[in-house]
């Protein structure tokens, strides 16, 4: 969507900070022996009282309230009281949620305890991915200049893009029109205009450049085993540094 009044700003950042406050909650609840089913349980917890509703579960039929995807999971992944995290993995929290009208989509990665030097980087490196992304990204400037700067950031770091996945528009539904590449040749002519509501979502890996779609019907692997991480914020694109709805709360902003 494009932002047309103050109130469409203010219903955007009420529902930013209900799906940033399930996803900086349920990250510090991250710890060797938790399942996905219990960080789901907290994240539901969350919208609830908040009255908010899952946008994948309402758009799509998502069997869970938020998506938890672990080590070569990188997105959709479904929770399960079964699966159990161990020390070492990494896992990636996506909270999306509709309130009054208004749709907005974040995500994290987070280390399970202590995590490999690879993993660390791969951490480090999205997160740093998706600033640099956001530091270029401004009314008048070309959208494809939000891949190139992730894939830039993936080359110095030995690292690569999941091609296939990108951010979106957003904000009267999950998921809207323009796609957001986060490679540099899929990203056309479109420039990029004030007001636009969307997101940015880098998805790095340690080898893979694409997915594969598990027997579930959700849950996006890749194809080597290799480990992905992905950081997202929704935004409203202005003339300057854009104005994140769903901004870091105390707990990530440390981490
Ligand atoms: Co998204
Ligand atoms: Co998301």
């Amino acid at each position: 969507m494009t932002i047309a009044n103050e109130q469409d700003v203010q219903g955007l950042l009420r529902v930013g900070a209900i799906v940033a406050e399930a996803r900086d909650v349920m990250g510090a609840s991250v710890r060797p022996g938790v399942t996905t089913g219990e960080l789901d349980a907290i994240g539901r917890a969350i919208l609830d009282r908040h009255g908010a509703r899952s946008a994948p579960q309402l758009a799509y039929g998502f069997p869970g309230t938020t998506c938890i995807s672990v080590n070569d999971e990188v997105a959709h992944g479904i929770p399960s009281p079964r699966r159990c995290l161990l020390e070492g993995d990494l896992v990636n929290i996506d909270v999306s949620a509709e309130l009054d009208g208004y749709w907005a989509d974040t995500g994290a990665s987070f280390a399970v305890g202590e995590v490999n030097a690879e993993a660390a980087l791969l951490l480090r490196a999205t997160r740093q991915a998706l600033e640099d992304a956001l530091a270029v990204t401004s009314a008048g400037q070309p959208l494809r200049q939000i891949g190139r700067a992730v894939e830039r950031r993936a080359r110095r770091a030995g690292l690569h893009v999941v091609r296939d996945l990108c951010g979106h528009g957003v904000g009267r539904h999950i998921h809207e029109a323009p796609n957001v590449p986060n490679v540099e040749s899929a990203g056309g002519r479109t420039q990029l205009w004030e007001g636009l509501v969307m997101t940015i979502e880098p998805f790095l890996t340690t080898r893979a450049q694409t997915v594969v779609e598990d027997a579930d019907g959700w849950t996006l692997r890749t194809p080597d085993g290799s480990r992905g991480a992905q950081f997202e914020h929704t935004m409203i694109v202005t003339r300057g540094y854009p104005l994140i709805v769903t901004p870091w709360t105390a707990a990530t902003e440390a981490a």
